[in-house]
């Protein structure tokens, strides 16, 4: 394995990022991505909707990491973008509470809000022409996608001058989106995992319990290996510091065919269901309400 992916437009990529969503804004959020960036973690994924954008960028600036050796990514929300002029603004307003003169990743977080359900073609087309410029400008390094389809895809390639560089979805072996993966992969596009553990939810699988102990390891890391051995780029939250520097140690073992075995026996089990996800932002971030 590798440190790094490389990207459709040759950008490097550290192979596992530091994954801030359900990171509460304030000390929580702030201190998990400084226990990162101590562990070693060059990739922080947040996003608008997390609302812990101040959070992380003020662990970033006080880390004294260079800005050049970090990989950072934030997410155009829903709220943002109901038109072009929006979504640019969304941008603005995402590096400013982050504190940073450019990222190195924008993605469009939903592609099909509840409240623009009717018109989610043309809505992604115009977000994405914004998306477009931000990258034309210098302002991101990479552009791409969040919780697309195939079809969230197609479409946007109607309109799209430049194709997406990254979608990242929900991915671990209880949800394996096979067919998605493929897809990404025969576009060019590389597949980021969020909720790589489950949400926490295939932590206590007896069979995992198994293959970690196998291995000398715990269960997280089996997860975030399968991630890497498919090819995948996982996003692992944390905000223990103990699990945050464990999240990053897993090039010492690999998994062999009868472990993947166990794992793809387990697609299926842990699907998500998006609508909820969703509505939890709208619930838990006030200022994407105003
Ligand atoms: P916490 O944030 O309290 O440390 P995912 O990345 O799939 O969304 O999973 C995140 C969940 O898994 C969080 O509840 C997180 O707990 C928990 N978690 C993260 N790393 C580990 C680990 N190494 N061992 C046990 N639980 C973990």
């Amino acid at each position: 394995l590798t440190d790094t992916y490389t990207l459709n437009n040759n950008v490097q990529i550290p192979v596992i990022g530091f994954g801030t969503w359900q990171s509460a804004d304030g000390e929580e959020a702030y201190n998990a991505v400084k226990w990162a960036l101590e562990a070693g973690y060059r990739h922080i994924d947040t996003a608008a909707a997390y609302g812990n954008e101040e959070s992380v960028g003020q662990a970033i600036k006080d880390s004294g990491v260079k800005r050049e050796d970090l990989f950072v990514t934030t997410k155009l929300w829903n709220y943002q973008r109901d038109n072009y002029e929006n979504s640019l603004r969304g941008f603005h307003d995402s590096i400013t509470r982050l504190g940073l003169d450019y990222v190195d990743l924008y993605l469009i977080h939903w592609p099909e809000p509840i409240e623009y359900r009717d018109h989610w073609q043309s809505l992604n087309a115009d977000s994405w022409r914004a998306m477009e410029k931000i990258y034309k400008d210098g302002k991101t390094r990479a552009i791409g996608v969040s919780n697309f389809r195939e079809k969230h895809i197609d479409e946007l390639m109607k309109t799209a001058e430049i194709a997406p560089m990254v979608n990242q979805i929900f991915l671990n072996p209880g949800d394996q989106e096979k067919d998605l993966v493929t897809y990404n992969k025969n576009h060019n596009i590389l597949t980021e995992a969020y909720s790589p553990l489950g949400t926490g939810n295939l932590l206590d699988n007896p069979e995992l319990k198994k293959l970690a102990d196998k291995h000398g390891v715990d269960v997280a890391q089996i997860l975030i290996r399968w991630n890497l051995e498919k090819g995948y780029l996982p996003l692992p939250k944390s905000t223990h510091q103990k699990y945050i520097e464990s999240n990053k140690k897993v090039f010492s073992f690999q998994l062999d065919y009868d472990d993947h075995k166990t794992l793809d026996a387990l697609d299926g089990q842990g699907k998500q269901h998006t609508d909820p996800h969703e509505h939890n932002f709208q619930k838990v971030v006030p200022f994407l309400n105003n």
